[in-house]
């Protein structure tokens, strides 16, 4: 069974800087995946895992990136702070379903006193491109939602959950997430590098049209 993890919308606003020339989206298929014997091991302990389709696997697990944020190694950083928030829960908290696990990292993932690490991680707006990618948001301590999403994303694919991170068009009718493969053509728009095509996507309109018209 597939399950996308959705996560906070990225809206879309013309001219917020022009500091993103770092397009990393031409990244090379065999560097997807820098690390993957820690995702393969997490894989294999996280039960809520195993129903994942080694397509899904590939593409929204073990991918180590979402859009053009700076490349960075943060697989060991952020099992420092999932596997000390697994471990708390282990003996409190039910956590068998995806939704439970989600649920859970979210509301654990923001505090050192929970994961262990230098700092807490707020919201601050207008952020991104410069403070987005997992490492800067965590010793900022801060990031705007694209960064927030990221992070978050990363932890959920730490524990083998498939998760990507949406973007709003700017006229605010198209919604897309991005993915790692690009043969379906279609591009990920990002508002802090308009220009740039490059980073793959899906049109998830009719999906988020769909469950936002539920709420
Ligand atoms: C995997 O999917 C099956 C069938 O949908 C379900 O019964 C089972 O509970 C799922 N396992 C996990 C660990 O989510
Ligand atoms: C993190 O936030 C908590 C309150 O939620 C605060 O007590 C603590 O001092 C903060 N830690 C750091 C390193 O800022």
């Amino acid at each position: 069974m597939v399950r996308f993890t959705i996560l906070a919308i990225t809206a879309l606003t013309i001219g917020i800087s022009d500091a993103a020339q770092t397009s990393c989206a031409s990244d090379e298929v065999q560097h997807r995946y820098p690390r993957p014997e820690i995702s393969l091991d997490t894989q294999q302990k996280s039960s809520w895992a195993w129903n994942l389709s080694q397509d899904i696997y590939q593409e929204y697990v073990a991918t180590y990136a979402h859009v053009n944020e700076a490349r960075v190694d943060w697989r060991p950083i952020i099992t420092t702070a999932t596997s000390a928030i697994l471990d708390n829960a282990l003996s409190t908290t039910d956590l068998s379903t995806v939704e439970d696990v989600v649920s859970y990292i979210s509301s654990q993932m923001w505090h050192t006193e929970t994961t262990g690490l230098v700092n807490n991680v707020t919201f601050k707006s207008s952020q991104t491109p410069l403070i987005c990618d997992p490492m800067s948001t965590l010793i900022y301590g801060y990031a705007s939602c694209t960064g927030v999403s990221i992070l978050f994303a990363d932890a959920l694919k730490y524990v083998g959950i498939a998760a990507r991170i949406p973007a709003k068009m700017a006229n605010g009718k198209q919604i897309f997430s991005s993915r790692f493969d690009a043969s379906n053509g279609v591009a990920h728009p990002m508002a802090w590098d308009l220009e740039n095509l490059e980073v793959p996507g899906d049109d998830r309109t009719v999906y988020y049209q769909d469950a936002c018209n539920k709420c």
